[in-house]
Order: structure tokens, then sequence, then C-alpha cells
């Protein structure tokens, strides 16, 4: 099916209809934030359900229940996706965390009048393209990448869902306020799964125990997390996500699409990369 058919527009990028009709997205529009509210925010691919693993435990300080019976959709719900909407999220209790994958300049009043933790998770763009690749072609609420090729020029002109990785990271890191913003780069998580956890912790205002840390730290990592049926997926119908083609919690590894780029394909990336990144200070840790 061709992009016509599986997404809408919506200020100015590509929204997969299923997942995002109109009265979801006025939902969100109309969303009205609390202060301790935690945000977490990622282009697609980089991290999104590591994140609403960690969160969640560091608020119940290592207790795995939540984890163990709600899905990652449902304990840290997207708020633009149509689930938000049956989820009575203004009768949560205080502190509520949420996802989602929007750009800076999409969001609404009530978050810049409020502004909420967020959490930035930034991963390097051709390992996100790489997940994505793999993931466009098994999930059938997308756009099938017919080649690594077409999809790779469909990535680099922001004409997949969410629209231009290069805006999204650049929108977030350019976000006036930044006290809110906590900014974690995936490959940090890899390289220091408990330093990161026991970060996160103290930007949320939660002191953890070394006990704490080391407990959610092993239950995150993606051997433990692909065990667990409320973060990896199985629970959705094989018509929607085909994880026979392609599990959802695929590798879990920096540096993939060694893997799968051409050299060829790398040069063109980062040629892009180069010039679409140029004005850029910050120091990424795949750099
Ligand atoms: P790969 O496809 O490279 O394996 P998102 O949740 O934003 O959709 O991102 C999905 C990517 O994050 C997938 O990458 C997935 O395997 C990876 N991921 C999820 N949980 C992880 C974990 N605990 N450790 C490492 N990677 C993880």
């Amino acid at each position: 099916m061709t992009e016509a058919e599986l997404y809408d527009e919506y200020k100015g990028v590509y929204v997969p209809k299923r997942l995002h009709p109109p009265e979801s997205l006025k939902y969100y529009e109309d969303f009205t934030f609390r202060r301790d509210d935690v945000l977490i925010v990622t282009y697609p691919k980089s991290g999104t359900t590591w994140l609403q693993e960690i969160v969640p435990l560091i608020f119940s300080a290592g207790d795995l229940a939540l984890v163990r019976t709600v899905p990652n959709w449902d304990r840290v719900p997207w708020l633009e996706e149509h689930r938000a909407v049956l989820l009575n999220l203004e009768q949560r209790p205080s502190p509520r965390a949420f996802a989602t994958h929007f750009h800076r300049y999409m969001m609404n009043e009530s978050y810049s009048k409020v502004k909420p933790k967020v959490i930035y998770v930034m991963r390097n763009p051709k390992d996100v393209f790489t997940s994505s690749f793999h993931y466009y072609g098994m999930a059938s609420y997308l756009v099938n990448p017919d080649s690594a090729d077409e999809f790779m020029e469909k990535f680099l002109n922001g004409k997949i869902m969410f629209g231009s990785w290069f805006d999204h990271v650049k929108g977030w890191l350019n976000a006036k306020d930044q006290e809110h913003i906590f900014y974690v780069a995936y490959e940090e998580l890899i390289q220091d799964l408990k330093g990161s956890v026991s970060r996160i912790g103290q930007f949320l205002g939660k002191s953890l125990s070394p006990e704490m840390i080391e407990k959610i730290a092993e239950n995150c990592l993606f051997k433990n997390m692909r065990q667990n049926k409320m973060s990896n997926y199985s629970l959705v119908p094989e018509e929607f996500m085909d994880q026979k083609k392609s599990e959802f919690l695929r590798k879990g590894v920096v540096g993939d699409w060694k893997n799968l780029f051409t050299e060829a394909q790398t040069e063109r990336f980062d040629a892009v990369y180069k010039d679409k990144m140029k004005d850029v200070k910050f120091k990424f840790a795949w750099d």
C-alpha cells in the first residue's frame, strides 16, 4: 500500500492513519499537562520502548508489578495514539508518564505553559534507519520499504512517519527552557545502563539505592525485556506486526547499520548528515 492510503499529513509530517485518527490528534491538541508529568520524546526507533520500561520502574523504585502486568503502550501511553482517548488519563494519579513522537513545534499550548519534564532520547540515525527499515517491513500500518536505497531517500527526505529525523533532533535540541529537558542517547544507555538509570532518576527527583538501580537495570537489559510479553509486542496481532519477519525487540545493539549499508549508501547518508547537521554544536554520543 502507498503513503496516500496509509498516512495522513498532520502539521507537515506523515502520521499513520490506523494509529492516529483525527479525534486522537485533536485529543492531544486539547490535552492539559501537569507540571510533574514525564514525557518521553523520541523519533521512532530511538529507544521509546526501553524508556517505557525504565521510567515506570524508577517511579516504582524497582517494583516489577506494573511492567509485568500492563503493556508498555498503556503504562506509558503515546498521547497522539488512539488509545490515549480511552485511558482516562485525566484520572491518573501523579506523576503520570507519557510518550510522544511529536516534533517540538507540534507540541500544544499547555505543554509550553506547564513545562512538564521531558526525556528526549536520541540514537545514531544510521541505526534508527536500520531499525526502521526492518520495522517498516513487518508492520502492516506502514508503507513497505521496497529496497534500502528507496527507503533511504524517503528517510533522508523525511517522507516517513513523523517526518525528518534531522528536523526532529534539531527542533528538540534547540528547544527553549532546557532546564526541564533531559537529553540522553541510546548509545549511553547501552554503554552504561546503571549510570543512565541513576541520572534519569535524579532528573525525576527520585533517589534510588544502588540495589534498586541494579534491579531496574537488570530488568531493562535487552535479553530480559525480550522475555517480557508486556514489553515485547507479542500481544499485538500478527496481521498488524508480523514478528516472524522481524522482531520488535530485534537486536538492541549499537552499529547494526554496518550490516545493512553499502559503501555508496554510507557515503550518501554521511553527506546528507554533514550538510543537515552543520550548524549543530551538540556533541552526539555516536560522533
Ligand atoms: P533494533 O531494531 O535496532 O533492535 P522504539 O522503541 O523507539 O521503537 O525503538 C526500538 C529499538 O530499540 C529496537 O532497535 C529495539 O530492539 C531497541 N530496544 C528496545 N529495548 C531495548 C533494550 N532494553 N536494550 C537495547 N535496545 C532496546
